[in-house]
């Protein structure tokens, strides 16, 4: 039986006005990107995935084709929890080999659009009729002080998403992790590498534009939720490299002045010709620096395997015993 449990708390337009007028009271501009996944925003990342220029999702899923046995050996039996789980196609792949021969497994997809989460959890117990799927509407942070029940287990973070955090965000995120995984207990990372600019900013700037009507939807979730009244034809969608911080800097500029209404807090915001609203970053990395890094928060490399192209990398990481 599938079950689907809500962890979300009523008030999330609230938290979206304060998210909102924080990040706009702040030089430069900017937006908290988690709130880019409201189901438009999520159904617009879906199809950035399947893009000519945005390789990583083809290249993560070949690597997990490649490599899924090969983690099976290694960790055994393990209750799989994706953060961030979307559609979950690639876990496809994964669980393919977790639950061979019809060995039963427990999958716990975490997301924050219930109906992707629905879909995901129909589709994956009607093709793997061993796999008992138990899905967590809400934030990751909710799903993580649950670990503990689930008996032996491997988080899936997969995609590169922990290429939005900032390096505050991601200290927050493996001190969280770190601290929720049982001893022993595996993790299974996605990372975008870094590469030419040119290959980089091509995927975040398709010709078909939809990378720039992921960006816009920001904003068209404001005027739906916030009432903020906002002409979206003014507003553009760039993506830039920057070499310094080894990251694709994602924003919105304002091409001419616009007034931004926080209707819930009662508040409003002008925004100047030329301004850009940073809405995500998307960081890009080093292997050794990786692994030296998340070496501080006690998890250990346990594998790590690349695409032909060395683009894209998953790391099989385990906490010390
Ligand atoms: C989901 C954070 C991995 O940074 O590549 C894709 C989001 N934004 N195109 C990324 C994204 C625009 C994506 N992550």
């Amino acid at each position: 039986m599938m079950v689907v449990s809500t962890m979300t708390s009523p008030d999330t337009v609230l938290d979206f006005a304060h998210a909102v007028a924080l990040g706009l009271s702040d030089r430069p501009r900017w937006l908290p990107s988690r709130f880019l996944y409201d189901e438009r925003g999520s159904e617009l990342f879906e199809q950035i995935c399947e893009l000519p220029e945005y390789y990583l999702t083809r290249a993560e899923a070949a690597i997990l084709r490649r490599v899924a046995p090969v983690l099976r050996r290694k960790t055994g039996p393990v209750t799989l929890v994706e953060l961030g789980s979307g559609s979950s196609v690639k876990t496809d792949l994964l669980l393919a080999a977790y639950a061979e021969e019809g060995a039963s497994v427990r999958y716990v997809p975490v997301d924050v659009s219930a109906s992707i989460l629905r879909t995901a959890a129909e589709r994956i117990e009607e093709t793997f009729p061993s796999v008992n799927v138990s899905g967590l509407h809400g934030e990751f942070e909710q799903a993580l002080p649950l670990l503990e029940d689930y008996g032996p287990v491997m988080l899936l973070f997969l995609g590169s998403s922990i290429g939005n955090f900032n390096q505050a965000e991601s200290l927050a995120f493996w001190r969280r992790v770190a601290a929720a995984l049982p001893r022993g207990g595996w993790v299974l990372l996605g990372v975008d590498l870094a590469k030419p600019a040119a290959v980089l900013e091509a995927a975040y700037n398709d010709a078909a534009g939809v990378t720039a009507a992921f960006t816009r939807n920001l904003f068209a979730r404001m005027n739906r939720e916030l009432g903020a009244g906002l002409d979206l034809a003014a507003i553009g969608h760039e993506a830039r490299w920057n070499p310094e911080w080894q990251r694709i800097e994602i924003g919105a500029r304002f091409h001419r002045r616009q007034t931004l209404h926080v209707e819930p807090l009662g508040r409003r915001f002008t925004i100047e010709p030329g301004e850009l609203v940073m809405t995500e970053i998307s960081r890009k990395y080093s292997l050794p620096n990786l692994t030296e890094y998340l070496r501080c928060f006690g998890l250990a490399t346990a594998h790590t395997a690349t695409d032909d192209q060395r683009r894209f990398a998953v790391l099989l990481l385990q906490k010390g015993e």
